[in-house]
């Protein structure tokens, strides 16, 4: 979460600055901020709001060739233009995405030396430090800073003292550096900086760097390194909007593209991977990750049992990482995360590793922090997903995991007889339809309050569906399996509860029909969206979407599409935007 931005070269650093954050929005769009450096002085911009704010503030008119930039969301305190970073205290400018969780003691520090703060945020006590350990020498007094802080920060920090330098260092946040004819880049994430960038540097947690406008140097806490970039070619990365009002809409347009490169992918990746011997000696499979990811790990819980007979569990991963989890020996733990970045995920593989469970990671992202922690990564290609509702990542992500789940079978020595094959053709078909889905959204905006029910693998649509409903069209929502509505939600129905039920297995039918029928009985009305015809037609189903007929197990790889389809719909009915919604964020950085 947050967004932080730098810039340091030849050209006006204002606007490649701006348009960076504009890219980074996905992070946090709650207050931004600007400040360049010029002939020893600050110029600032700060507000409330989007990123855009800062032009319609003159931001684009700055002038300076260094500067830093954020896009906020807050964690301690209000989105205020007080609590917009850049923060400032003597000759230092500090932007920061993380949390400092002893800011407090820190603060009654510098409080106590007669210090002033002018935010009410965490980040500002990094401002004070640097000031407080300035020893002339600019890297020594960044490392002596952060020696002091506890948390999670990735920091861009200016000194007057040094205009031509931005210093910049991690832990638990990320940090990319470009580097390009013109200067160097700094950015949260690769899509504020790929178009422009000829060599790519991934920071890693400790590391330290120094930028300069023709050179940067890196160093760990007790010397300088050398470092790896990447060259190829970011520029081809697409991470524009095109032709397509919300990214949304266009990451649901790419499932099939997500689907079939994660298939084709796996194949190729597995093989290579080691896994098979891993897989043989797996006796338990623990899944840890958060929000859709989690959805995807439920789903994979059904098939791993189904196929390969292996006990597993998925947990939340801030709930598994303060539980004091007991690993057996021979489990795997598989960490689910699109963006790789999320720091409880992160935290729960760190604790898995260190109770010697063998970790996998299943990563949307190449270079993410994920991987670096894991025994071996799988790669999902869903390309870059900046919605902030996840959508086609999480098709890859069951692609990925069926895949493996029917390795995981082989190598217990089953022979399942299924194949992925053709989803990718059925999810195209899926998206052809989804124009009546309008209709639906129309009716379900104005109701108060919505249930999703599935039994077995569509319980986990059931989950995916509510959670993307709640997250962009604000209306309250429950995902539920179909069997445990009588256990008191069913109290909650009446003719105005829009009940989406979820039904493609055919053995598990006629048993959710049953709390259909339930549901129909008290004024319930229906929405139906299952691979069953006869199920369709039903009297008490109030509208019906079919899906295409396909192997059941897998079917919450088409199964969703509609379902985030309505979530989109909804949002537009009700004056939202599907791609920012409010109070959240794609990467959640922080705990
Ligand atoms: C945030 C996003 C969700 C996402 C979750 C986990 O809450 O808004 O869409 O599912 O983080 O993200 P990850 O990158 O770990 O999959």
């Amino acid at each position: 979460m947050c967004g932080i931005m730098g810039y340091v070269g030849k050209k006006n650093a204002a606007p490649i600055i701006y348009e960076g954050l504009k890219k980074l929005e996905y992070r946090g769009y709650d207050s931004a901020g600007v400040a360049l450096l010029q002939d020893g002085f600050y110029t600032a911009i700060k507000c409330s709001g989007r990123v855009e704010e800062l032009k319609k503030r003159g931001a684009l008119n700055l002038s300076g060739k260094i500067g830093i930039g954020h896009t906020r969301w807050a964690t301690h305190g209000a989105p205020t233009p007080e609590n917009a970073h850049p923060h400032f205290y003597g000759k230092f400018a500090i932007v920061h995405n993380g949390i400092i969780e002893n800011y407090a003691e820190l603060m009654h520090e510098c409080l106590e030396r007669g210090e002033k703060f002018s935010s009410s945020t965490d980040s500002e006590v990094i401002a004070h430090l640097l000031a407080f350990y300035d020893c002339g020498n600019f890297l020594e007094t960044v490392k002596k800073t952060v020696r002091r802080l506890r948390g999670s920060y990735a920091l861009a920090i200016l000194c007057s003292d040094f205009p031509n330098e931005i210093a910049v260092c991690r832990e638990k946040s990320p940090l990319v550096l470009g580097v390009s004819e013109d200067g160097v880049r700094i950015a949260s994430d690769l899509p504020a900086i790929a178009s422009e960038s000829k060599t790519v540097y991934v920071l890693r947690d400790g590391e330290f760097a120094l930028v300069g406008q023709k050179k940067v140097s890196f160093y760990d806490q007790e010397r300088e390194i050398q470092k790896e970039g990447m060259t190829e070619s970011f520029a081809s990365q697409n991470f524009s909007r095109g032709k397509y009002e919300h990214y949304m809409w266009k990451e649901i347009e790419e499932i099939p593209t997500a689907i079939d490169q994660t298939l084709r992918n796996f194949k190729v990746n597995f093989c290579f991977s080691g896994l098979c011997e891993v897989l043989c000696q797996t006796e338990y499979i623990e899944i840890v990750a958060c929000g859709t990811a989690y959805h995807s790990g439920i789903a994979a819980k059904y098939v791993f049992e189904k196929l390969a007979r292996v006990k597993t569990n998925v947990s939340v991963a801030s709930e598994f990482r303060y539980a004091d989890p007991i690993i057996s020996p021979h489990t795997l733990v598989i960490a689910v995360s699109q963006s790789g970045e999320t720091a409880d995920t992160l935290a729960a593989a760190e604790l898995a590793k260190q109770r010697g469970a063998y970790v996998l990671a299943v990563t949307n992202v190449a270079h993410s922090s994920l991987t670096s922690i894991a025994d071996r990564v799988l790669q999902t290609y869903a390309g870059t997903e900046i919605g902030v509702a996840a959508t086609k990542s999480f098709n890859a992500q069951l692609s990925l995991l069926f895949s493996l789940a029917l390795e995981l079978a082989k190598a217990k020595g089953m022979s399942p007889n299924l194949t992925l094959d053709g989803f990718s053709l059925l999810s195209r078909q899926v998206i052809l339809s989804l124009n009546k889905i309008q209709e639906y959204a129309e009716e379900i905006s104005k109701a108060n309050h919505v249930l999703f029910i599935g039994r077995g693998v569509d319980y986990c649509c059931a989950l995916e569906g509510s959670l993307k409903l709640k997250e962009i069209s604000y209306l309250p929502s429950e995902g539920y399996p179909a069997g445990e509505l009588k256990h008191g939600t069913l109290a909650l129905i009446d003719e105005k509860t829009p009940v989406i039920a979820i039904l493609t297995r055919r053995e598990l039918a006629e048993k959710t029909m049953n709390a259909l029928c339930e549901v129909s009985a008290r004024g319930g009305k229906i929405y139906l969206f299952t691979t069953l015809p006869e199920y369709a037609e039903r009297e008490e189903i109030y509208r019906s979407f079919l899906l295409p007929s396909c192997e059941e197990l897998f079917s919450p790889l088409l199964a969703v599409i509609p379902l985030q389809a309505l979530a989109y719909f909804t949002a537009l009915k009700r004056g939202n935007d599907p791609d920012k919604p409010r109070h959240l964020a794609k990467s959640v950085t922080v705990e």
